[in-house]
Formats: structure tokens, sequence, C-alpha cells
């Protein structure tokens, strides 16, 4: 059975981006996949340290970090699954802070000795796993996708884990009610995008 990991960087319950990963979720485990979501928010990391000492290890695999918390069952899970989700609603401009923190102890994946003048991808020339990207905004979602860095960002995190991006949901000029609810025409590109990765 094909495993999905979605990580999910929003802080509100039932936003745009819970109700976006649940209904990709649910088309995935109609389509016989089995899928994990990781609730960033229900799961403490700490900062990175900038210490670089995992970056120090050689291979392919992902350097220990020297910090002990659950990024180390994170990354098992990241190893572990045949495809992901990565979603994070866009605040100022970015990808939230909760998932930036996520990202940065991405640093695993990096291959970079004090010697060297920047890092060098672990998972560069692995055979890549797919992945969606998942983001919302107030703006327009095409002007969005452009002028914000949440979309740059959600790729960096996709090639540093060694995944090649096989479909975008950003959706746009969502941020007017109070509860908004997925709108339909999103609910019919879900399902097109759930046969993309599996
Ligand atoms: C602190 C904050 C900053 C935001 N910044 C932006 C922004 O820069 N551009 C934008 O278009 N929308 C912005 N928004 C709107 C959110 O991107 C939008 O409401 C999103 O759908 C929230 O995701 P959620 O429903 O998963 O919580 C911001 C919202 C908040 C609360």
């Amino acid at each position: 059975m094909i495993k999905v990991l979605a990580i999910n960087g929003s802080y509100r319950v039932d936003g745009i981006t819970d109700q976006s990963v649940e209904a990709l979720a649910q088309a995935l485990e109609l389509g016989g996949a089995e899928v994990e979501v990781i609730l960033l928010r229900e799961f403490p990391i700490e900062f990175c340290l900038n210490c670089r000492a995992c970056t120090q290890q050689p291979g392919v695999a992902p350097g220990k970090c020297v910090i002990c918390d659950r990024m180390q069952e994170l990354i098992d899970k990241i190893e572990r699954a045949d495809c992901y989700i990565l979603a994070a609603p866009t605040n100022l401009g970015s990808v939230t802070a909760i998932f930036k923190r996520f990202m940065e102890r991405l640093a695993v994946y990096a291959f970079w000795p004090w010697d060297m003048n920047g890092p060098q991808f672990r998972k560069e020339q692995a055979p890549k796993k797919k992945t969606l990207l998942v983001s919302s905004c107030a703006a327009p979602g095409i002007l969005g996708r452009v002028f914000f860095g949440t979309s740059k960002q959600l790729k960096m995190s996709a090639k540093t884990i060694g995944a090649e991006v096989v479909g975008t949901l950003f959706t746009g000029m969502i941020a007017k009610q109070q509860h908004p609810k997925l709108p339909e025409r999103v609910r019919t590109k879900i399902k097109a995008l759930a046969v993309r990765l599996v």
C-alpha cells in the first residue's frame, strides 16, 4: 500500500489548509493509499541551532541532529513515506513560522562540511518521490503563487527531502469569512491532484 505523509503547517483548526489536506487525504484513501497527517501545531519541535553538526556527517542518509526532540521521529516518517503533501498557508508573504521552523530542521538533508562554500543536497541523486504542495492566501491565488515566498519555500522543502512536485493547490481569495468553506471547484481540483500523486 502506498504511504502518503502530509505535513501541515497551519495554525487553525478546520481552516482552508486543514480542509484541503483532509479532502486530499480522503481522495487518496478512497484510491487505496494510506495517509498520515502530521499537524505541526500538535507536533512540538525545537528551532534549528545552526550548529551544522548534522551537515558534517557524510552519506545519503539524513545526518543526526544534536537536539533530542520529535524531529527524528518526523525524519523517520519522511524516509518511510512513498510520497508527500506539504502544506502551509501564506502569512506575511511566507509559509507560517511553524512550517519555517520545520524547514530549517531539514538541514539534516544537507551535506555541508565546514570547508565547503555551500550545501549539497543528500537526496539530489536519489530516485524522486512525488509531492503535492498546498497553500492559501487572501490575495488572488495566481498573485500569491508568483509574488509570495510560500511557493518557493514549499518547493525548497520538497527539493531538500528529495521530492518532485507533481501538483500545486494554491487557493486564493479565501479570507473574507471567519470560517471559510473549501469551494466546490477546489474539491474537484483536489480529486484530480490525488490521482497525480499516487
Ligand atoms: C498573520 C496573518 C498574515 C497573513 N498574511 C497574508 C499575506 O501576506 N498575504 C495573503 O494573501 N494572505 C495573508 N493572510 C491570510 C491567510 O493566508 C489566509 O487566511 C489563509 O487561508 C489562512 O490559512 P488557514 O485557513 O489554513 O488558517 C494572513 C493571515 C494572517 C492571520
